[in-house]
């Protein structure tokens, strides 16, 4: 009974370790190609929720083009405070007027990856998927930099 008892429990412990090793082998590394894998075909960011206070297709600003949609999956949608979980990609679709989508771009929290900007991996993105920028580019770092204290992130208000 008491052998069994220890097969079961070396078991479960090792089950436990292959689930654990298999979702951390689901999260790319900082790589735009693996990242748009992950987006579009293990967890496909259609199906991901948004902001409550930021639903559906909503206005913006420059550089960003007029309309968008954010999505977000749920480790950034279950942090209630900043910084948001490890793991946390928000995925922007940029629209034109006419809602033809222009431009993808994501930021990826990948913890060691850039602690000093809050360890964003920002990647511009064509619709199809090619990378056009991607790391810690200035311009993406800086502008959302203003609002470091909200983890980088501007359509959403945590509180
Ligand atoms: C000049 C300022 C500016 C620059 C540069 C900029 N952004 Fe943004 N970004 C914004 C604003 C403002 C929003 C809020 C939504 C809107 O108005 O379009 C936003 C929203 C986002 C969002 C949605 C999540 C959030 O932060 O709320 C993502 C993802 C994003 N930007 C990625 C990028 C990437 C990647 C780059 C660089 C290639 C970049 N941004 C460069 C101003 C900027």
């Amino acid at each position: 009974m008491k052998k069994l008892i220890i097969i079961v429990i070396a078991a479960s412990f090792g089950l436990g370790l292959m689930i654990q090793a298999v979702a951390s082998e689901k999260m790319p590394g900082p790589d735009p190609a693996a990242l748009w894998n992950y987006i579009t075909k293990v967890s496909p960011y259609k199906n991901w929720a948004f902001w409550p206070d930021h639903k559906g297709l909503q206005k913006g600003r420059a550089p960003h083009g007029p309309l968008h949609r954010v999505y977000v999956n749920d480790k950034a949608l279950n942090s209630a405070k900043p910084p948001v979980q490890y793991g946390s990609i928000e995925v922007k679709e940029n629209y034109d007027k006419a809602e033809n989508l222009k431009v993808i771009t994501v930021m990826y929290k990948i913890k060691g990856y850039n602690p000093k900007d809050g360890d964003w991996f920002w990647v511009r993105y064509t619709p199809t998927g090619k990378a056009a920028k991607f790391g810690t580019p200035k311009g993406c770092v800086k502008c959302h930099g203003a609002r470091a204290a909200n983890d980088f992130i501007l359509v959403h208000e945590f509180k």
